[in-house]
């Protein structure tokens, strides 16, 4: 592993950019509303809020307000996102994230992997074909079907578990390295994953900045350098903050990405 402290800073003036603007197949108005179903009802655990889409058209309602965790009064998150990976067409890459790729390129450690809220088994396949023995968990049981035939087609296994990444009992000093890509509503429990990394693991983050138009809820995107915050007890081997191609979201395009590699001291 490089040992160096490096960072990489992206300084840059951000230009709002239409989110209605065309994306491939689409019509222009149904991005928005593609991206606060995606991502919406996935964040009510964290902001004690409507557990509902949340568009700009369809205020939460009061009877949702308080609703249990991934429970609403019509769908819930895990329905959600099962009609998302059914999609036929979905508005995500299907391969790997790069940061994580590139990432992984660096990092000579193996052993154990989780990735938080890993949808289809991208990036879980991708640590699996690295050499980890990965757990991956996510709220979608279509996800966590379509995660274990990826990772078969691969030729390589993955552990897969349906399970709430809010509630999940990561444990301490278990893992080797913690994955969080495109999950944003996990920035609440990055004090728990801290813990639950062993000394001289990793966490590799990549996620929507506060510039990102559209995407999840303002207050679970990443702020102003406050990964390099939270996580300025580790070394901070990689953070970038700019704009990059995003590789979840209807857009495929640029927009406003935080991303993040470090490592937990050792003991
Ligand atoms: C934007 S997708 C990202 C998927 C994956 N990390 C990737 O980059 O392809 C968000 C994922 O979070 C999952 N999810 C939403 N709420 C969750 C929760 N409370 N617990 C576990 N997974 C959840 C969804 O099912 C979906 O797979």
């Amino acid at each position: 592993m490089n040992s160096g402290r490096s960072i990489m800073l992206t300084r840059f003036s951000m230009r709002r950019r239409l989110v209605g603007k065309r994306a491939a197949g689409r019509s222009p108005s149904s991005v928005p509303r593609l991206l606060s179903l995606l991502f919406a009802g996935a964040v009510a655990p964290v902001l004690g809020g409507c557990a509902r889409p949340v568009s700009n058209v369809e205020p939460c309602p009061a009877s949702t307000a308080t609703a249990p965790a991934g429970h609403s009064g019509s769908l819930t998150d895990r329905e959600r996102w099962n009609q998302v990976f059914s999609r036929t067409d979905p508005p995500f890459e299907t391969g790997p994230n790069a940061f994580l790729s590139r990432c992984l390129d660096r990092i000579e450690t193996r052993g154990a992997a989780v990735d938080i809220a890993m949808g289809q088994g991208r990036n879980a396949v991708l640590l699996a074909q690295r050499g980890f023995d990965v757990t991956g968990i996510d709220i979608s049981d279509v996800a966590i079907e379509q995660a274990h035939e990826n990772a078969r087609a691969a030729g390589v296994s993955i552990h897969g578990e349906l399970a709430d990444v809010f509630t999940y009992d990561y444990g301490e000093w278990r893992w080797d390295l913690v994955s969080l890509i495109y999950f944003n509503p996990a920035k609440s429990i990055l004090e728990r994953l801290k813990q639950a990394v062993k000394p001289g693991g990793y966490i590799v983050i990549e996620g929507f900045g506060v510039n990102a138009v559209g995407g999840p809820p303002q207050s679970s995107k990443y702020g102003a350098n406050e990964l390099l915050r939270i996580f300025s007890d580790w070394t901070i081997l990689e953070y970038q903050d700019g704009l990059f191609d995003a590789d979840w979201g209807a857009e495929r395009k640029q927009r406003h990405v935080v991303r993040l590699l470090a490592q937990r001291p050792a003991e």
